[in-house]
């Protein structure tokens, strides 16, 4: 979908030219094009443009004038403000990322179908890092979700266009920086735009077996391997808190593993993700108003294997993954699991299941003891959707981030940092842990209302043992995440794909 390109760009018959520039206090902004630089001194001059973070400027480049070489040849040309020079990497990489979500949203509005983009030449990053954040940018904020609108409809509504072609230009940088960062840019953002279409598809398309069938159709493509446990082996192997959950629904559940192998000296990362297809709250039911939004539980495992979509295809060495989402629907259905029940969870500790609504602990509960112990893997993540308590202590702009471990806490706070997905650690403690203790099973699933983030990963971490482990909890970025240029306002915003990518690159 994107291409780089090395002719003049100004030469170029595209849609949409952009060119982006940096706000400077007292000069005019700089601007690799002459034809370009004119048209932005005049607005410059009007005082209509100084290159501030999200400002833009369009204009219609003059009809061709014969011979002199310096016309544009583009439909529309933007210049888009990158603020000004900021002071840390993560800062600089967010601006450019939000400046191609800027551009994009634009060519969005003119219905432009080829957008040629020009790297800007001093962004303060290396040149592969300026790319890869700016095509970012651009691929996520060209996302749209139109599977369900028939196209006429789109129309009336005057939604926006999307771009088909983008072209990149290197801006002068070294040309195989370029494409390299070009390359991972795009690959984390593909993958984190499917992650979004996992999301957005309902509860009745996005069920158990379509993450058995995604994980399943990207081994065939992949180096990757794929294991499907069903309700037969999960019972064999007592897995008593997926089963649970599921009794209540009539599609049966899977847990989908995924495996990339890269040696045995190396070590081992799993990752977890809650594949909650549909949350009624099972017998504790939640109110009508909103429960449609819990078509978004499963975005853990969405994000758990869109990563491991772009690992499959980015092959990074000197780190093994194995990824697990354990998937079914928490349904009110006669058999479902009933308030008081008790359960077994794979370890053997036993749960009384007080609220049939806090089942995400109960299927992640299963997967993380089980992961670590078939596959003891050296350090653990599980991202979920867990606690409606996460917005109310965050809200919708910081992942909660719970953790045994300060070391790999440390490196998911820069990942989340360098990616434009922060995270917010809460502690642990005894203290929240004690607020599980049931009076007639080993644990209750509710810790009351008190602390309820904290008191849900006390409840993982029982299954966990001593292995270094991270619970992100995303209930609050999943959707409706801080409206930025590159996420959109309503809807799923692809977290966790590309802070799990990041740790992994840099693990
Ligand atoms: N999937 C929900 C968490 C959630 C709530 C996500 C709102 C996004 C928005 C989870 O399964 C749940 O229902 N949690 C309960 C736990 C409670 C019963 C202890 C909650 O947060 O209310
Ligand atoms: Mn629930
Ligand atoms: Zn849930």
């Amino acid at each position: 979908m994107m291409k780089l390109t090395v002719k003049d760009p100004d030469g170029e018959a595209v849609d949409l030219l952009v060119y982006f520039v940096t706000e400077s206090s007292e000069n005019m902004p700089a601007c690799q094009s002459v034809p370009v630089k004119k048209a932005l001194k005049q607005a410059w001059k009007a005082g209509d443009f100084s290159g501030r973070a999200g400002q833009v400027f369009l204009f219609y480049p003059p009809a061709a004038t014969g011979n002199r070489g310096a016309a544009l040849r583009a439909g529309r040309v933007l210049v888009v403000g990158l603020g000004g020079p900021e002071e840390d990497r993560a800062g600089r990489r967010e601006q450019l990322r939000r400046a191609g979500g800027t551009a994009v949203g634009q060519a969005g509005k003119l219905q432009a179908a080829v957008m040629l983009a020009v790297l800007p030449g001093s962004t303060g990053l290396d040149a592969d890092e300026a790319a890869e954040c700016l095509c970012e940018g651009l691929v996520l904020g060209n996302y749209r979700f139109a599977r369900y609108k028939h196209k006429k409809t789109d129309r009336e509504d005057e939604q926006p266009g999307q771009v088909e072609q983008f072209v990149l230009h290197d801006g002068g940088l070294p040309h195989a920086a370029v494409r390299r960062g070009m390359e991972r840019g795009c690959r984390a953002a593909l993958a984190a735009c499917t992650a979004r279409d996992m999301a957005n598809e309902p509860g009745n398309s996005w069920t158990p077996d379509r993450f058995a069938g995604f994980g399943r159709d990207l081994a065939r493509r992949s180096v990757l391997k794929c294991t499907v446990l069903g309700k037969a082996a999960m019972a064999e192997l007592g897995m008593g808190g997926i089963l649970a959950v599921n009794q209540g629904s009539v599609l049966p559940p899977r847990l989908v593993i995924l495996e990339y192998r890269t040696g045995k000296k190396n070590p081992t990362l799993m990752l977890v993700g809650k594949g909650l297809t549909f949350d009624s709250g099972g017998l504790s039911l939640k109110p009508a108003a909103g429960m449609e939004a819990m078509k978004y539980d499963m975005c853990g495992g969405a994000a758990v294997f869109t990563a491991m979509q772009a690992v499959a295809e980015e092959r990074p060495t000197g780190v093994n993954l194995v990824a697990l989402v354990p998937a079914t629907e928490n349904m009110c259905g006669a058999r479902a699991v009933k308030p008081g029940d008790i359960i077994t969870h794979y370890n053997g500790k036993t749960t009384e299941v007080v609220n049939t609504d806090a089942e995400g602990r109960l299927i992640l509960a299963d997967a993380l003891a089980y992961g670590i112990d078939r596959f003891k893997p050296d350090a653990v993540i599980d991202l979920a959707t867990l606690t409606g308590a996460v917005i109310i202590g965050l809200g919708h702009h910081r992942t909660g981030l719970l953790a045994n471990n300060d070391g790999l806490a440390e490196r998911l706070l820069l990942a989340g940092e360098l990616c434009g997905e922060p995270l917010w650690r809460l502690p642990l403690g005894k203290e929240y842990s004690k607020q599980l203790k049931s009076e007639i099973a080993d644990l209750k699933n509710v810790g009351g209302r008190p602390a309820g983030t904290i008191t849900a990963a006390a409840y993982l971490q029982e299954f966990v043992g001593d292995t270094a482990w991270a619970h992100l909890d995303i209930a609050g970025t999943a959707w409706d995440f801080t409206k930025k240029s590159y996420v959109p306002e309503k809807g799923p915003s692809g977290v966790g794909t590309r802070t799990l990518l990041t740790l992994i690159r840099n693990w």
